[in-house]
């Protein structure tokens, strides 16, 4: 499966996504990288490896489905089946997200539904969780309510702070992120009827 990944900033869940995607053995090759902020780090990691890196600033577009349009047309031109969202800090409009449903797939630092949107690592310290973690999930109109694929737990540590809390769930993350892109690549998750379905694992 060819896949494109869409990121706003450092883009380390990208790399995780090249990583895994550079074995023979993973089921998709990550055909390019866009951003929508030309100064995103991501963009340099991407093209050293060798990955087409494009960037698609929102910035000079009259508004949310002109910037659009011209991301799709960006993507048209690598032809993706799948579309990785890794820290795409832009909301997308419906029509895009319907255009893509059940083929765009997003990563969340926490353990959706608990604490969807920004500040996640705060706020579950705030409400004082003792486990925390991240969720990779299909992407639909409501912003992190999609079908969810995967997630991996993460406790909170005594003494943790957001710093120290975010870097632990990272690093679940990349471990997770390509996990959830191989089952939706294989096709062992789907989105069918607004819920993910899992093949038989005997298949
Ligand atoms: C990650 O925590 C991801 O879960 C969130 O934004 C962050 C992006 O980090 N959506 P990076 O750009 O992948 O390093």
């Amino acid at each position: 499966k060819r896949v494109a990944v869409l990121i706003s900033g450092r883009g380390s869940n990208m790399e995780a996504l090249l990583g895994a995607a550079s074995e023979p053995s993973f089921p998709a090759e990550i055909v390019a990288v866009i951003s929508n902020r030309e100064d995103a780090a991501g963009l340099g990691l991407a093209s050293r490896r060798g990955v087409e890196a494009i960037a698609v600033p929102h910035r000079g577009h009259a508004d949310r489905q002109a910037h659009e349009a011209a991301l799709s047309e960006a993507l048209a031109a690598h032809a993706p089946d799948i579309i990785c969202l890794a820290g795409y800090m832009r909301l997308l409009t419906p029509d895009f997200v319907a255009q893509w449903q059940g083929r765009m797939i997003n990563i969340h630092p926490s353990l959706l539904p608990a604490f969807p949107g920004l500040d996640t690592h705060q706020r579950a310290l705030d409400a004082g969780v003792r486990i925390h973690g991240c969720t990779v999930h299909f992407v639909t109109e409501k912003t992190d309510e999609g079908p969810i694929i995967a997630q991996a737990a993460v406790p909170v540590l005594a003494g943790d702070d957001a710093n120290s809390l975010a870097t632990r769930v990272l690093l679940a993350e990349h471990k997770l992120y390509p996990l959830g892109l191989e089952l939706v690549a294989t096709g062992k998750a789907r989105m069918s009827e607004g819920r993910t379905a899992f093949s038989d694992p005997a298949d």
